[in-house]
């Protein structure tokens, strides 16, 4: 695992846009896994500035998301196949037919879990996830004692995460209770996984994740385990990592990030 630590919200956000702009540039048909939350509004506002200023293609790209509620259709402007329309897919010029989200509204969920796996591995597997962190550690929506091998498969929400989105809907008990998620062991199958944390509320859950010990309890920390993790973050959200002077030290050292602006 890397750790990036960025001086500003807006700092850590365009490194990760560039990043994922740089590997769409050398491999057009990349396959990409998403995320949605509040972090990526505007790491997506990013990628569609690209997208109209230096013409970022993602004709040839094909995107899978971490996860949907369970039983809001697509036009529910709750739902994140809403979201992710109409934040990034709306905007930029990707082939809706290339973008995939499990189905919330699935009748057989079970089997539509399996099929969503089976369509990343035709896929030929996710080259690069993005990810947030959720404030019960969740990546994707893998909740505390999520299995570190978990596949897709629907959880029900825990009360800290639905603390943290439920304030998102109109009327909070509007939120639904399950979703169908990516499971950690489909996460970690991502060649690449690039995670996004911004914001002193997420500090103390990041330290977990990233120096504490690997746990179904916080499944970020699962991260540890994947050979090529990058955790971009800001200031704020890295205040309370202990070893932060190491992990600049490596990012001003590193040959790999030379070619990235250094801030
Ligand atoms: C959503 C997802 C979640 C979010 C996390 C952080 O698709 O995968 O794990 O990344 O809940 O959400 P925000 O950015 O709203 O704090």
């Amino acid at each position: 695992m890397e750790v990036i630590i960025q001086k500003t919200t807006e700092m850590a956000t365009k490194l990760t846009a560039e990043v994922i702009a740089d590997q769409l540039r050398k491999q057009p048909n990349l396959v990409l896994g998403l995320a949605t939350g509040r972090t990526m509004e505007r790491l997506y506002a990013e990628l569609v500035s690209d997208h109209k200023e230096n013409g970022l293609d993602f004709s040839l790209c094909e995107t899978f998301n971490l996860d949907e509620y369970v039983g809001l259709p697509p036009e529910n402007i709750y739902s994140y196949r809403y979201y992710m329309n109409d934040h990034l897919f709306s905007k930029i010029n990707i082939d809706l037919r290339n973008t995939h989200l499990p189905d919330g509204m699935a009748e057989d969920l079970e089997l539509s879990a399996e099929n969503y796996e089976k369509l990343i591995t035709e896929a030929g597997g996710i080259d690069l996830q993005l990810l947030g962190i959720g404030s019960s550690g969740h990546i994707g929506f893998n909740e505390p004692l999520s299995a570190l091998q978990s596949r897709t498969r629907e959880k029900a929400l825990t009360p800290a995460t639905i603390a943290q989105n439920s304030p998102l809907f109109d009327k909070p008990e509007n939120m639904p209770r399950h979703a169908m998620t990516m499971g950690v062991g489909t996460i970690l199958d991502a060649k690449r996984i690039i995670m996004l944390v911004t914001g002193k509320e997420k500090a103390e859950i990041l330290s977990k994740a990233v120096e504490g010990p690997v746990t179904g309890m916080i499944s970020a920390s699962a991260l540890q385990l994947h050979p090529k993790c990058t955790v971009i973050v800001d200031e704020d959200a890295a205040s309370l990592l202990k070893e932060k002077d190491y992990y600049k030290w490596i990012f001003e050292n590193d040959p790999g990030w030379t070619k990235f602006e250094r801030r």
